[in-house]
């Protein structure tokens, strides 16, 4: 008997471990939904116990505790998003929480928010690698007046919470200006990514890199009579668009930038560093070679001019 009860600890202390029991809870709230026993009092049952917590009533100074009509006060209220009441009158029964410590999965917190907001700004959710293990609450909060991610002056620093090697870019000498939200001209991560997903690689806005960079830079898109064929193709193959140590973002200095692709041709294969001559000295190619995206001169094949 002794060992029996052991062994059955030991599997208790293995299901917290493992998150069962974290995923009992949710089965218990997915059952408790589908019963929908909401409350015939709305959000008046629900303040009654919850109206001196201020988080709870800050939710009324934002859109959600807005009285229009698609707003969830003027439905299910608080039900709308943390599941029909039930029995729940505290502890006894619980309701859906969300965030990182919320009691059912990420995919359910989103499954609740994408109930109204499943339209075409989150067409691609489920394509994002933040729908993986990331919720909408990641970047969302509902109980407050400004959710803090959709101020732009805060949301770089928001979203470099988490990518730490973009932060570590965009501080670095040259960069777009990301790092000055209060300044006009500054730029945040959704000018070019849209944080609910897209069609394209690293949930970019546009369907490619090329069509990112050309909203600002135009200029760059052509068409030109004497094409570069890497900028044709990828503006990221020289820049690093988060930031680099080198002027411009390149992702590397000239000439071995160049040479990383021409070291085979004629004079650009010149080594660096072997001699001072003049085709790798200095400034190097662009010495010579200053259209170096392109050139619309009748003589400008080799991007002399
Ligand atoms: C649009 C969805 C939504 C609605 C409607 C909503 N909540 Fe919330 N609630 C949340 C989310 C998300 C959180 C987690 C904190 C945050 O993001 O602001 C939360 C947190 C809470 C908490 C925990 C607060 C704390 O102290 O940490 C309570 C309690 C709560 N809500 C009660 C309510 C009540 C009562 C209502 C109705 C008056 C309501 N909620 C309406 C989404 C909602
Ligand atoms: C009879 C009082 C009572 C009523 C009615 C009530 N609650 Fe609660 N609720 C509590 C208590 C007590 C807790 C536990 C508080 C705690 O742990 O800090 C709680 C916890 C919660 C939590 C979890 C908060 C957290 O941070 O874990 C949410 C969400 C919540 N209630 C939402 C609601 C909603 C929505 C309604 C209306 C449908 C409602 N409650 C009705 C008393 C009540
Ligand atoms: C019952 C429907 C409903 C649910 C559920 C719901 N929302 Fe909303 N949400 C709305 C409405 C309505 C608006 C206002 C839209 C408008 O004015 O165009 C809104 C607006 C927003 C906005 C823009 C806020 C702003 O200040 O402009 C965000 C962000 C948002 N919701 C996130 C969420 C998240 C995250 C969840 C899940 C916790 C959620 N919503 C759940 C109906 C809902
Ligand atoms: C990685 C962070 C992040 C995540 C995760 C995220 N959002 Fe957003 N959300 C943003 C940012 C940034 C904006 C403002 C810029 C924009 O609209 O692209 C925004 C804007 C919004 C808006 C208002 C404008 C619009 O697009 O309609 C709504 C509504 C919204 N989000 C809902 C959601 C829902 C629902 C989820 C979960 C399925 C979610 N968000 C997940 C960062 C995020
Ligand atoms: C809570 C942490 C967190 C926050 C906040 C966050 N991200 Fe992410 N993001 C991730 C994780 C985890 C991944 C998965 C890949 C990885 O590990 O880098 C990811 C992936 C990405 C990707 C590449 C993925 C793809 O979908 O193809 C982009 C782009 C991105 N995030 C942009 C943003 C932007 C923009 C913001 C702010 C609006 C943001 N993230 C906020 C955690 C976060
Ligand atoms: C000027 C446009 C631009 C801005 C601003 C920008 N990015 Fe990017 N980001 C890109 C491009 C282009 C890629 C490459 C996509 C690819 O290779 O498919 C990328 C890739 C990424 C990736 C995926 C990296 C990988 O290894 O797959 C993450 C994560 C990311 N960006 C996060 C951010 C964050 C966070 C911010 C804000 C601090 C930000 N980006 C600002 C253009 C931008
Ligand atoms: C939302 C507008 C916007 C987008 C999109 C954008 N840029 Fe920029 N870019 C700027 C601004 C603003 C500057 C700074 C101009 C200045 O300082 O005069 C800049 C500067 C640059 C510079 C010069 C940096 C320096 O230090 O001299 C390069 C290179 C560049 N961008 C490349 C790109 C590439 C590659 C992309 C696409 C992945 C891109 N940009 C997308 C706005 C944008
Ligand atoms: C073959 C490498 C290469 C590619 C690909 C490339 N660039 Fe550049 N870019 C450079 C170099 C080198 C400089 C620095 C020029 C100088 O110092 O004279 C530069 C400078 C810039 C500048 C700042 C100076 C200026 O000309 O305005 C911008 C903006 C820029 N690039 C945008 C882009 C965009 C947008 C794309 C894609 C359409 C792109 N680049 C593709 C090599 C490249
Ligand atoms: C990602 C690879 C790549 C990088 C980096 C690159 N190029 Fe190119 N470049 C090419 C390709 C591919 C062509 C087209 C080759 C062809 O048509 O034979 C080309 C063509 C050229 C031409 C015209 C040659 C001709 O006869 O038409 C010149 C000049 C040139 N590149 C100079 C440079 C310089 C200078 C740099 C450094 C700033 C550079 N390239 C960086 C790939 C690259
Ligand atoms: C002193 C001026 C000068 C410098 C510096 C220079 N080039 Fe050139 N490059 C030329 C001229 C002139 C041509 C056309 C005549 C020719 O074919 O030699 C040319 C042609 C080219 C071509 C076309 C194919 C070929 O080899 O004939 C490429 C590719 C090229 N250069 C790359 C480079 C690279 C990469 C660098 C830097 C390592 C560089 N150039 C530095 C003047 C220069």
């Amino acid at each position: 008997m002794r060992v029996r009860s052991l062994i059955r600890t030991g599997i208790v202390s293995l299901l917290f471990a493992s998150g069962y029991l974290h995923a009992s809870e949710e089965t218990l709230l997915i059952e408790k939904f589908q019963q929908g026993q909401y409350s015939k009092r709305g959000a008046d049952s629900c303040l009654m116990c919850h109206k001196k917590n201020e988080t709870v009533m800050a939710l009324f100074d934002g859109v959600h505790g807005d009285l229009h009509s698609s707003s969830p006060m003027a439905q299910l209220q608080c039900e709308a998003c943390h599941g029909p009441q039930g029995k729940h009158k505290g502890k006894n029964q619980p309701m859906i929480t969300f965030g990182d410590n919320g009691n059912v999965s990420a995919e359910l917190q989103s499954s609740v928010c994408l109930s109204c907001h499943q339209d075409s700004q989150r067409m691609a959710w489920h394509d994002t690698l933040h729908s993986d293990d990331q919720s909408c609450l990641s970047c969302h909060q509902i109980h407050t007046g400004q959710d803090p991610v959709l101020n732009r002056a805060a949301e770089v620093a928001m979203c470099s919470q988490c990518h730490r090697e973009q932060k570590l870019d965009l501080n670095k000498r040259s960069s777009h200006p990301l790092t000055t939200p209060t300044q006009s001209g500054s730029m945040t991560c959704s000018d070019c990514h849209s944080a609910h997903g897209s069609m394209t690689d690293g949930s970019l806005k546009q369907v490619s890199i090329n069509d990112t960079c050309y909203q600002c830079h135009a200029e760059k898109r052509g068409p030109l009579l004497w094409e570069h064929e890497p900028v044709v193709d990828n503006c990221t193959s020289c820049h690093n668009p988060h930031g680099s140590v080198n002027d411009a973002m390149l992702e590397r200095r000239a000439p071995m930038l160049c040479q990383s692709c021409h070291a085979s041709d004629g004079h650009a294969s010149r080594a660096y560093g072997d001699d001072d001559s003049a085709f790798t000295g200095g400034q190097s190619c662009m010495n010579c070679h200053g259209s170096i995206h392109g050139s619309n001169h009748p003589a400008g094949k080799q991007l002399l001019r």
